[in-house]
């Protein structure tokens, strides 16, 4: 079993991860949004963690730091030593420890999107922030971004983990939640350039060209010590990610129901059906013969599931199955996915077996 549990929040588009080490239910929260703690705190509760630390990867200009309320309620603040922002917080050094319980992980200084950028490593994964993304590289566009040093931050602190790591990026770049550190070696583009140098130029980002008056607003307040935060969060036309994303190829194969109930036995005689819900909702009940894999911890089983025969994704109403299909898509490890449409929420609406 996995020594780490890990929930990726994906609803505002800048993604937040909980860690938590099982063996003490300790958590780390990375990148905690305002406007969602009360989400978070139910998640925590519901896999049994106690959020003890808040790690923000940058100083954001796409989104409030919720930080401050965690910092109110007794949480440590972890950010780059090289920040300004003017909270109480540990600031980390290269090479520095983060122990969350008995989980044990190493702070990588990798600066370039901003120049207070960190990376996270252990246990077989890497909190990347705004650097490494799935199929590309973060912004380098503002006021103290280089395009060139992230290439190179990236380059040397990143891609010369294991090619097995699981990357939690910062964005959901092109609809997918986490990718590996030797898929994005060989595919990223952004990586293919010679050099940092290369990489800038065609780039052709201009330093502070993205600080844009909301930008600029958001970075005030997050590295603001007390600030008066908005009572709803403000929303910015600024994403860390570059551009829209790209279409990943064909859609995943999706089917109701009604004809997998039809089918089923041919189905689940040829494929293995597999559950992305949070354990605890599947533990209150799921379709007979699906395994639990969740969602957010799918990477840490891509072996597992090349060897698989072909799988059928269900979750909930079947958004997390589609995240799930195209993510594996993207990652090649698998070759047609089917999603199951509506989820076991229209399964059981077609009074369907359940087993509780
Ligand atoms: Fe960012």
């Amino acid at each position: 079993m996995l020594p780490l549990t890990i929930k990726t929040f994906t609803d505002t588009g800048c993604f937040a991860h909980l860690i938590g080490c099982r063996a003490t239910g300790k958590a780390l929260l990375v990148d905690p949004k305002l406007g969602k703690r009360a989400s978070y705190l139910k998640t925590a509760s519901d896999f049994g963690l106690r959020i003890v630390a808040v790690l923000d990867t940058h100083t954001h200009a796409d989104h409030l730091s919720d930080s401050l309320a965690f910092l109110d309620a007794g949480v440590e603040l972890d950010m780059s030593a090289a920040t300004n922002c003017r909270r109480a917080h540990r600031g980390l050094h290269d090479g520095d420890e983060l122990r969350i319980g008995e989980l044990r992980f190493r702070a990588l200084e990798v600066p370039g999107h901003t120049p207070d950028s960190i990376a996270l490593a252990g246990h077989g994964l890497v909190v990347t922030g705004d650097t490494l993304l799935a199929g590309g590289l973060a912004r380098a566009d503002f006021r103290g971004s280089s395009p060139s040093t992230l290439f190179e931050s990236v380059k040397a602190k990143l891609l010369t983990l294991p090619d097995e790591t699981v990357v939690l990026p910062g964005h959901g770049y092109r609809d997918v939640l986490f990718t590996t550190i030797g898929h994005e070696k060989r595919t990223n583009p952004d990586l293919q350039h010679e050099s940092g140098h290369h990489f800038g130029r065609a780039l052709g980002a201009v330093e502070g060209a993205g600080n844009t008056p909301d930008v600029e607003l958001m970075l005030q307040l997050n590295a603001a010590a007390q600030p008066q935060l908005p009572s709803t969060p403000m929303t910015v036309a600024a994403c860390c990610a570059p551009g829209t994303s790209t279409a990943l190829g064909p859609r995943p194969l999706e089917r109701s129901c009604e004809e997998v109930a039809r089918l089923r036995e041919a189905i689940v005689a040829d494929r293995c059906w597999i559950d992305v819900r949070d354990p605890h909702e599947y533990r209150e009940s799921h379709i007979p013969g699906a395994l639990s894999y969740p969602l957010s911890e799918l990477g840490f089983h891509l072996e597992e599931l090349r060897r698989a025969k072909p799988v059928l994704l269900q979750c909930r109403s079947g958004v997390r199955s589609m995240t799930a299909a195209k993510t594996l898509q993207y990652l090649g490890v698998l070759d047609e996915p089917i999603n199951l449409a509506g989820g076991i929420l229209r399964w059981q609406e077609l009074k369907l077996p359940i087993e509780a």
